[in-house]
């Protein structure tokens, strides 16, 4: 979704902007714009479309060597080059960029209206450039601060007034901003990708902070203009894992990346000698775990597959009761809070509204809540009880992938500790973590076989429907097969449990309509084979995800994608692969942009 950058210091502004920009593309927007200082001069370029549009509207050799960024994803108004940020007040004193949404905009503006303020934009966002304009008697951070006190909303902005050459001012509530310490120089972001290829020093303002920054120095404040003093804390990701590294898309690269991703998430935390799993972030003492007595897992999209597959681990292996639900609704419904339940949220970003919001009530009504996250310092992590990041290393592409596969991992090295803790022997333990062990070799053999993946994506991309069946933990990778394919391909697919299509979606089947079924290697298999009969004998192709050495299949299935066998507990690492891979071949085929698919943003940080 949106993203801000902000510069001050001795280098031309608006390359640092743009490159900044650039790094930001990832999360996903429609429109960019930047506003450079020069003294007193502020000049402001905005344009609809993507960043390359507003490089090439950008003068060479613009000057100036303070400004703000922004990437726009519309919440408020069209998407055309007006209503792109940065926005001003009426005589173009005060320049504001801003993530998140104003409630009350409309009040506040039609005051304004009435005070004779002038506005140009549809955007919520203007109020806040008029405000602040009205409050200033000379004083920048004042005038944030009381403008700030009228808005209802959420808000991660940065300030320029023409009055106070050389300064940006900052604040957050509810939507992320860091500041970036350079060397003479002072950097403002949304997300420390922006900032990375300059200062790997950051300040994670907290909700209800503010930030004052010139090329020199800066101040933290809160809304009482009380002095804040925060630790300067280290980004740990390498600049080269923002680039492809010779893939020609990011999804291409992340799904790649996998066998070394689970490894990442595995390090460490595997202990032979004891069979069982370490997970220190979870604050938590043995006696604290073994109390719990149910988990419930917590998250939105693929993070929301990726912990039904860790419920029905749960379940399975540590005998707790487990159960997975999506974050938007869990915020609403009042949540029945037991002091013997623990609560996992799941999300990549750390940072998605729903999820964050749901967490946040949870903690309301007295739960605890471990984080499972990757983006390190964002906000999930820093206000949740405890947690576990899953290391998978900058996830760029809008499909989650990568993710999806450490994010389970975690579930499957926490389950492996309940399960220790309660019913398995040293023996199960040891036996669970051999095979665990391989997991990352498996998976990079399911990675040596896309070529078939991709025939096979190619004879199909050109259907307009698809099904993706499994049970088990292999119902919710279907899930995931098919959010992966609708969301890249704009393929219209829909998940089930193999055993729900004769209660309604196999009236969907005919030659047109492929099902991709996954075939487990355990007792379901039958069950899942006389479901694989029943859409056959209606006319279906069907294409199987199986296991090597499953030779019944060859002649029940059009088309066959193996995968090397290992335990049942297992499959969805190996079975989740090939139905990214499928996604992925088949948008390229269709020439969808794979990496910023329409109309989406990687880090959904609005309900
Ligand atoms: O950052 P999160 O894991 O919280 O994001 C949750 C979803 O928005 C995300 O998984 C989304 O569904 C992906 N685009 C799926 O590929």
């Amino acid at each position: 979704m949106c993203g801000i950058v902000g510069y001050c210091g001795p280098k031309p502004a608006s390359d640092i902007l743009l490159e900044g920009l650039k790094r930001l593309e990832y999360r996903g927007y429609d429109s960019a714009g930047i506003c450079v200082g020069k003294g007193e001069d502020f000049q402001i370029i905005k344009k609809k479309g993507k960043i390359k549009d507003l490089r090439e509207a950008v003068p060479v050799n613009l000057a100036g060597t303070f400004g703000i960024g922004h990437t726009r994803w519309a919440t408020h108004g069209e998407v055309n080059d007006v209503n792109s940020h940065p926005h001003t007040n009426d005589t173009g004193e005060v320049a504001v960029v801003h993530n998140g949404i104003i409630e009350n905009y409309n009040t506040l503006k039609n005051k304004l209206i009435s005070e004779g303020h002038k506005f140009q934009t549809d955007t919520d966002t203007e109020v806040i450039a008029h405000l602040i304009a009205k409050m200033y008697h000379g004083n920048l951070e004042q005038a944030v601060r009381e403008a700030l006190y009228l808005l209802k909303g959420t808000y991660g902005l940065a300030v320029m007034h023409k009055k106070e050459p050389g300064k940006i001012v900052g604040a957050r509530n509810g939507s992320p901003l860091v500041l970036g310490v350079g060397d003479g120089e002072m950097f403002l972001a949304s997300d420390v990708m922006a900032m990375m290829a300059h200062t790997k020093d950051a300040v994670y303002l907290e909700d209800g902070e503010l930030v004052s920054m010139t090329k020199d120095s800066y101040t933290m404040f809160d809304l009482d203009a009380r002095h804040i003093e925060k630790e300067v804390e280290k980004i740990t990701w390498e600049l080269e894992q923002l680039e492809k590294g010779g893939y020609r898309t990011f999804m291409e690269k992340e799904i790649n990346e996998q066998s070394q991703s689970i490894k990442r998430a595995f390090q460490g935390r595997l202990d032979l000698d004891g069979a069982t799993a370490h997970l220190g972030g979870l604050n938590m003492s043995a006696k604290q775990l073994l109390n719990v007595q149910r988990v419930e897992v917590v998250a939105a999209g693929t993070s929301y597959y990726a912990g039904m597959v860790g419920a029905y681990l749960l379940e399975r292996l540590a005998r707790i009761p487990a159960h997975a639900e999506l974050s938007s609704e869990v915020r609403y419904k009042n949540p029945i809070v037991e002091p013997s339940t623990l609560y996992f949220v799941v999300s990549q970003s750390g940072e998605t509204a729903d999820t964050l919001y749901a967490m946040r009530e949870l903690q309301r009504k007295g739960a605890t809540v471990l984080g499972v996250c990757n983006a390190v310092g964002a906000t999930i992590p820093r206000e949740s009880d405890g947690g576990v990041y899953i290391h998978s290393g900058p996830e760029i592409a809008v499909a989650s992938t990568k993710a999806f596969t450490s994010q389970i991992s975690v579930f499957y090295l926490f389950a492996l500790l309940i399960a220790r803790m309660r019913h398995f022997s040293f023996e199960e333990g040891y036996g669970f973590i051999r095979e665990l062990d391989r997991i990352p070799a498996l998976v990079g053999q399911v990675l040596q076989r896309a070529e078939k993946v991709k025939e096979i994506a190619l004879r199909y991309a050109h259907h307009q429907n698809f099904l993706f069946l499994g049970r088990g933990m292999l119902y919710p990778v279907a899930l995931e097969g098919a959010l992966k394919l609708k969301e890249i391909s704009y393929i219209h697919a829909e998940g089930y449990s193999a055993a729900e299509i004769k209660h309604g979606p196999i009236a969907l089947i005919n030659e047109e309509t492929p099902s991709v079924f996954l075939v487990p290697d355990d007792g379901l298999r039958d069950k899942v084979i006389t479901s694989i009969k029943e859409v056959k004998a209606r006319g279906g192709k069907v294409i199987a995800v199986a296991v090597d050495g499953d030779e019944e299949i060859n002649d029940i299935v059009d088309e066959i994608i193996r995968v090397p066998k290992t335990i049942d507990l297992f499959y969805p690492f190996l079975m989740v692969v090939p139905l990214q891979l499928f996604a992925f071949y088949a948008a390229e085929e269709l020439g969808r942009d794979v990496d910023q698919p329409r109309n989406l943003a990687k880090s959904v940080t609005v309900e």
